[in-house]
């Protein structure tokens, strides 16, 4: 950062992850700065008790993402957190889950460095551990998997680069954690059985993971579109793929 630069802002801007949802996944760090707060800008999938942790006296900017306006607000949303740093000491970027994990925290934070301005990112809980955690499901277990991807469902348009290779991610570890999978879970499923995994690998749909709203939906590749068909079940989900879902059966019943 040049001089010029570095006095145009008088604050810090702060990525901050809210985690999945329950209000005491919210790490200890995060909640120090939102309770210092000069602005937040946050997400839509921020739960409200976590809103309340917000110094009373900040200003709440509500940047929920609305479908087709996706690139232009996310423009907006980077202007906005340049703006509010020349004036304001400590300025939030409120996300859920992890900044980091298909938050696009990655691009924030780069269009930020590059303005010039002070940022830090403080990681959150993400909701492909902690959904799946609250629906007794562990993404690795030594007696049924050695490895786990994290993937996104929600690649098309060129969104993502490079695109997502399921064939090799059938492959490529016993389980496989799918974000926003929902909209496209019939192409997900066709992709992963043309890939060779057997029709019986089992699935796991957990929806509001970790809220008071958790629900679950388990079935296996073969039945599982079928399945949110007949209920309805719908997004925001996470989709766990592999054995380690049979142990939903087990741990899930370990809380009472
Ligand atoms: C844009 S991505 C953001 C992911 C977030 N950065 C994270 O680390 O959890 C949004 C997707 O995350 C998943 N998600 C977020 N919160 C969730 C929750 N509480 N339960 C289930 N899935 C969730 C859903 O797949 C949703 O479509």
């Amino acid at each position: 950062m040049n001089n010029e630069q570095s006095q145009k802002y008088v604050g810090k801007v702060y990525l901050v992850g809210a985690g999945p949802g329950d209000p005491g996944l919210m790490t200890l760090k995060g909640k120090g700065i939102l309770e210092c707060a000069d602005v937040v800008v946050y997400d839509a999938l921020v739960s409200p008790q976590i809103l309340l942790m917000i110094n009373p006296q900040a200003e709440k900017i509500d940047a929920g993402k609305r479908m087709g306006r996706h690139s232009l607000l996310q423009e907006e949303t980077t202007q906005l957190l340049i703006e509010k740093a020349k004036t304001q000491a400590v300025v939030v970027r409120l996300k859920g889950g992890d900044p980091f994990v298909f938050g696009r925290g990655g691009e924030e934070m780069e269009d930020l460095v590059k303005a010039g301005v002070s940022v830090e990112v403080v990681p959150g809980i993400t909701s492909g551990i902690a959904a799946p955690a609250y629906a007794g499901i562990p993404v690795t277990h030594r007696g049924y998997s050695s490895s786990v991807t994290f993937v996104t469902g929600h690649e098309g348009a060129g969104k993502y680069r490079p695109a997502v290779n399921w064939q090799a991610i059938a492959h490529g570890s016993e389980t496989i954690v799918v974000y926003m999978g929902i909209h496209n879970l019939s192409h997900i499923v066709g992709e992963l059985s043309s890939a060779g995994l057997s029709q019986q690998t089992p699935v796991a749909l957990i929806r509001w993971g970790t809220t008071p709203q958790q629900e679950e939906l388990i079935g296996t590749l073969e039945t599982i579109v079928a399945q949110v068909e007949a209920t309805g079940f719908s997004a925001p989900a996470i989709a766990a793929i592999g054995n380690v879902v049979n142990l939903h059966g087990i741990l899930a019943k370990g809380e009472k």
